[in-house]
């Protein structure tokens, strides 16, 4: 089978070459194998499909793509999957597979053994929570610390006025926070909100979880790198037969390029923090793309 097509998005100041923050991967695509073309990614966001797959070459309908860009809604996924079907290319993971892996609702029950326990609810951008609102939400999770996030992204860097909430039976307390990571997620919150139970993992000297994200590419385990925002020079090494475990929930969510951020609870057990769709994931600048874009090359 020939390489896909590595889509990324195209620089708003120069749109015919790949944004700066892509351009190590779009080289190494290249020495990949694979060919390379741009997505005009604020044209896709604000609706204008067609100008967003202008720059990409027309084919018979064979063309097989994968992405690799920065985070969009699956609404501007859905739309990019449709506009790219017009010049008849076809991503690898269609929309539907995106939004499994991307939003914690689509992939919270196939892991649900290795993650916190979660509840959800769909929410509307901008509306804020009432206290009766909370307590149906959250009553099943009963007490304990729990933390907040919308489907997507949590407002981690604002952690006790919009992500951590010290006890969930206090539904005032709860309100305040997702009230305010709600106020804080403005338009782009996405789907609706999430409430988990609070998990207490190992840290590093900064109070921070250390965390590992493994990628997978058509069920297998490509790549572990550290999570982006660790320091540079942190190493992570995660059990094999972790990887087995987490690697048999993967292959049953069935898309075919996914990352999984892994943490080392307190009581020595590693817990999925997060599933995300790995075009979407970002890579550490440290990290030599050249092994993931050989895995995409390969076939995802
Ligand atoms: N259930 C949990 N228990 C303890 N800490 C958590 C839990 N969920 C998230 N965190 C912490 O909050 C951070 C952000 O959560 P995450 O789900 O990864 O959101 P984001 O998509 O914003 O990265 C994580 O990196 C982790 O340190
Ligand atoms: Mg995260």
């Amino acid at each position: 089978m020939a390489s896909p097509l590595l889509l990324v998005p195209s620089d708003p100041l120069a749109p015919r070459v790949p944004d700066e923050h892509f351009m190590r991967e779009a080289d190494a695509a290249r020495q990949a194998g694979m060919k390379v073309a741009v997505v005009d990614h604020d044209a896709l966001l604000g609706g204008d499909v067609r100008a967003a797959v202008r720059r990409i070459p027309a084919s018979d309908g064979e063309q097989a793509a994968c992405y690799r860009g920065w985070m969009m809604p699956f609404a501007a996924y859905s739309l990019l999957d449709a506009g790219l079907g017009t010049r008849g290319v076809r991503l690898l993971t269609d929309s539907a597979a995106y939004r499994s892996a991307h939003e914690l609702p689509g992939w919270y029950n196939t892991f649900a053994d290795l993650t916190p326990a979660s509840v959800w609810s769909p929410w509307e951008a901008g509306r804020m929570p009432a206290i009766a609102d909370v307590g149906a939400l959250t009553r099943t999770l009963g007490g304990g610390p729990g933390v907040v996030k919308d489907y997507v992204k949590s407002r981690k860097y604002e952690w006790h006025e919009a992500c951590f909430v010290p006890d969930l039976a206090d539904v005032t307390a709860a309100t305040r926070v997702i009230g305010r990571m709600v106020e804080l997620q403005g338009d782009d919150l996405a789907g609706g909100i999430v409430v988990r139970a609070f998990e207490q993992f190992t840290q590093d000297g900064d109070g921070r979880s250390l965390e590992a994200r493994i990628w997978w590419v058509a069920g297998s385990a490509v790549l572990i790198t550290p999570h982006p925002d660790a320091p540079a020079g942190t190493t992570v090494d995660v059990p094999t037969a972790v990887c087995d475990a987490v690697g048999a929930s993967v292959r049953t969510l069935g898309a075919p390029f996914v990352t999984t951020d892994l943490a080392l609870r307190s009581d020595g057990v590693w817990r999925v923090i997060e599933v995300g769709d790995g075009q979407v994931s970002d890579l550490p600048a440290a990290e030599d793309p050249g092994r993931l874009m050989r895995a995409l090359a390969a076939g995802c």
